[in-house]
């Protein structure tokens, strides 16, 4: 792919004072929050392992294995995007905007997520993948808004249920969905997701307690990549979540 690769402003999360504990922590918070999903699958796989049942002759378990891989890789990049904050001294999340083919980023998150599904006995399909148009995104806030997404879809679907990811088209932009078969959001006010803190699943318990920064995240990544982020119920049942790009070279 031709390295077209444009600086955009870094995501300014709204600093008043040059020393601000608080930012500082937050964006600290945001990266290492996204360290939570590569981890689960590396300790699938170990545990596998050391329980002894690993077969490398199983296709699913090589592929187990080469999500673990996917997910070491992810994890790197979140400490370094971490180290680079930090020696950057300036307080915002980098944004690197570049045009890019949805699927293959897709298929990637998709990969990485393969030991968290099996762990929790749900299938992670893709449908309707329009990869023929480009869109404007920085490849590494984009895999997290989607990790998020599809992490969040496993913590909300009961066993043997699905996750579904596609895309649609409109004129000047390609949304990506991340459908559940899970309870849906219920009650919930959508936007009220999307905000820092916002609305925490107080059903979910031990492990799957959440702190409610994950699609705080996925708003600032969106919004930094001049896309948005939307949920919804999906009328066949289980929650949506999408995020909308815009297409790389539209009017
Ligand atoms: N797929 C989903 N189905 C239903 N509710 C969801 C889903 N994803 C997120 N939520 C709701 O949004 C809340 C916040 O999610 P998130 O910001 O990802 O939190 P965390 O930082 O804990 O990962 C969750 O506690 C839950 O109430
Ligand atoms: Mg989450």
């Amino acid at each position: 792919m031709e390295a077209i690769t444009e600086k955009k402003n870094d995501l300014d999360i709204g600093i008043s004072t040059n020393y601000d504990a608080d930012k500082w922590l937050e964006i600290f918070s945001l990266f290492v929050h996204d360290l939570e999903s590569p981890l689960a699958s590396m300790k699938y796989i170990l545990k596998l392992i050391n329980d002894g049942k690993y077969d490398n002759e199983k296709q699913m378990h090589r592929q187990l294995a080469s999500s673990a891989q996917i997910a070491m890789h992810r994890a790197e990049t979140i400490i370094y995007d971490i180290l680079a904050v930090a020696r950057s001294g300036k307080m915002g999340l980098p944004v690197n905007i570049t045009k890019l083919k949805p699927g293959p980023v897709i298929e990637n998150v998709i990969n990485l997520a393969q030991g968290a599904a099996a762990e929790n006995g749900i299938e992670i399909r893709v449908r309707d993948i329009h990869n023929e148009e480009m869109v404007l995104a920085d490849p590494d806030l984009l895999q997290r808004t989607l990790d998020n997404f599809i992490y969040n879809a496993l913590r909300h679907t009961p066993s043997n249920g699905e996750v579904i990811v596609f895309t649609s088209m409109e004129k000047k932009s390609i949304t990506i969905h991340v459908k559940d078969s899970g309870s849906g959001l219920g009650d919930i006010e959508p936007n009220v997701l999307f905000e820092k803190f916002g609305q925490v699943d107080l059903r979910a318990k031990g492990k799957h307690r959440g702190v409610g920064l994950g699609l705080y995240f996925c708003k600032l990544a969106a919004t930094g990549m001049g896309g948005t982020v939307l949920a919804d119920d999906h009328p066949d049942g289980g929650a949506v979540f999408s995020i909308k790009l815009q297409k790389a070279g539209g009017e």
